[in-house]
C-alpha cells in the first residue's frame, strides 16, 4: 500500500467527489430521519496544504485553489464552499477536508458515520481527526468487506462512498462487486464510486460491470480537465452514483460545466447520464401501478 492521499488532496479529482458528496449528504438531509454515512477507503480525514506531501505535488493548486477566491459559484457548491473557510478561517487556504471531515460537519447529530482506512499510520491519523465525535466509528479493516461487515444499518438510509486508490488492476472490478454487494443487502443504499479517467478501453468494461450490478438505478458524472483520450494521465475523474436522491441530477447539471470551466488545464468537459436508468413501474417485478414515480431522497 504505497498510496498516500495527502498528495492529492484538493485536486480537480477531490474537488468533484467532495461538492457531489455534499449534496449527496445535503439532499439525504431533508428527510428529518437519520442516514448512516460509510466510507470504506476514508483515507485520514484532513489535509495539510503546506505540507510537505500537498506541496511537493502542488495538485491543489489546480484544483481548490480555483475555486477558493470565485466570485460566481452555482448556489449547489455553497455547503462544500463553506466548509472549506470554516477550516481556514484566516481567509488563507491550506488545510482541506477528506471526505471524513466533510461527512463530519455536514451531517446531523442523529446521523452515523462508520469510516474505514486500511493503512495502519493514515487509520492512526484519521481517528485522531475524528476525535471526540461520538457519531463516528472508525475502523482499520480491509475495504472491500465494508458492505457486507457493516450493511444493513438500522437506520434503513445509508450513503457508502467507495473511493479506492485504483493503482491495482482489480480495484474497477472490485468497486463494481462491492456495489452489488451494497444493493444486495440494503437495496436502497446510495452508492457513490470514485473513478479516475485515463485508460478508456479499461473505463469501458468497468461501465459494463457497473451496469451487471443490480442497481435500481445509477448515474454517471464526468469531469475532463484535458481531452478524455489522451493517453496516460489522469484526465478527469467520474462518480457512479446507485440510488441518487432526487434533485442530484438537476444539480449536477448545473455544476459540471461551471467546474469544467474552472478546472480546464487544457480542454475541459463533462457528462451526465444514466448508466442504469429507473425501470417504469409496471416493468417492476410484482408492481401494481403502470406509470413512471419520482425517486424520493
Ligand atoms: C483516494 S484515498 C481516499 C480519500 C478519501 N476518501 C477522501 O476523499 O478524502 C484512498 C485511501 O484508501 C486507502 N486504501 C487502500 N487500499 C485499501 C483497502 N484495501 N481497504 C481500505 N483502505 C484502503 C489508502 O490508504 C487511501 O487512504
Amino acid at each position: 500500500m504505497n498510496y498516500r492521499h495527502a498528495f492529492h488532496a484538493g485536486n480537480h479529482a477531490d474537488v468533484l467527489k467532495h461538492l457531489a458528496l455534499a449534496r449527496l449528504i445535503a439532499l439525504l438531509a431533508r428527510k428529518e430521519a437519520p442516514f448512516a454515512y460509510l466510507d470504506s477507503h476514508a483515507g485520514v480525514g484532513l489535509y495539510d496544504l503546506q505540507g510537505d506531501a500537498a506541496s511537493r505535488t502542488g495538485e491543489w493548486l489546480e484544483g481548490i485553489a480555483r475555486l477558493w477566491g470565485a466570485a460566481d459559484l452555482p448556489a449547489p457548491a455553497a455547503d462544500y464552499l463553506r466548509v472549506v473557510r470554516e477550516l481556514n478561517a484566516d481567509g488563507r487556504l491550506r488545510h482541506y477536508p477528506g471526505s471524513p471531515e466533510l461527512a463530519r460537519r455536514l451531517t446531523r447529530p442523529q446521523d452515523r458515520l462508520l469510516l474505514n482506512e486500511k493503512h495502519p499510520e493514515d487509520g492512526r491519523l484519521l481517528k485522531e481527526n475524528m476525535a471526540g465525535d461520538r457519531r463516528v466509528a472508525v475502523h482499520l479493516g480491509e475495504g472491500w468487506h465494508v458492505p457486507r461487515a457493516l450493511l444493513p444499518v438500522a437506520e434503513k438510509r445509508a450513503l457508502l462512498l467507495i473511493d479506492p486508490p485504483f493503482e491495482q488492476a482489480d480495484e474497477p472490478e472490485r468497486c463494481a462487486q462491492a456495489l452489488q454487494e451494497a444493493i444486495g443487502r440494503m437495496r436502497q443504499t446510495v452508492v457513490a464510486i470514485w473513478y479516475p479517467i485515463k485508460d478508456l478501453r479499461q473505463l469501458r468494461r468497468f461501465y459494463q460491470d457497473l451496469q451487471k450490478s443490480g442497481a435500481p438505478t445509477l448515474l454517471r458524472a464526468e469531469l475532463y480537465v484535458h481531452p478524455a483520450d489522451e493517453a496516460q494521465r489522469l484526465n478527469g475523474s467520474g462518480l457512479a452514483i446507485a440510488n441518487p436522491p432526487w434533485g442530484l441530477e438537476e444539480e449536477l447539471r448545473q455544476l459540471l460545466p461551471w467546474l469544467a470551466g474552472r478546472l480546464a488545464q487544457s480542454q475541459g468537459g463533462w457528462r451526465l447520464d444514466w448508466l442504469i436508468e429507473e425501470q417504469p413501474a409496471a416493468a417492476k417485478p410484482g408492481a401494481q401501478v403502470a406509470g413512471r414515480k419520482g425517486r424520493k431522497g
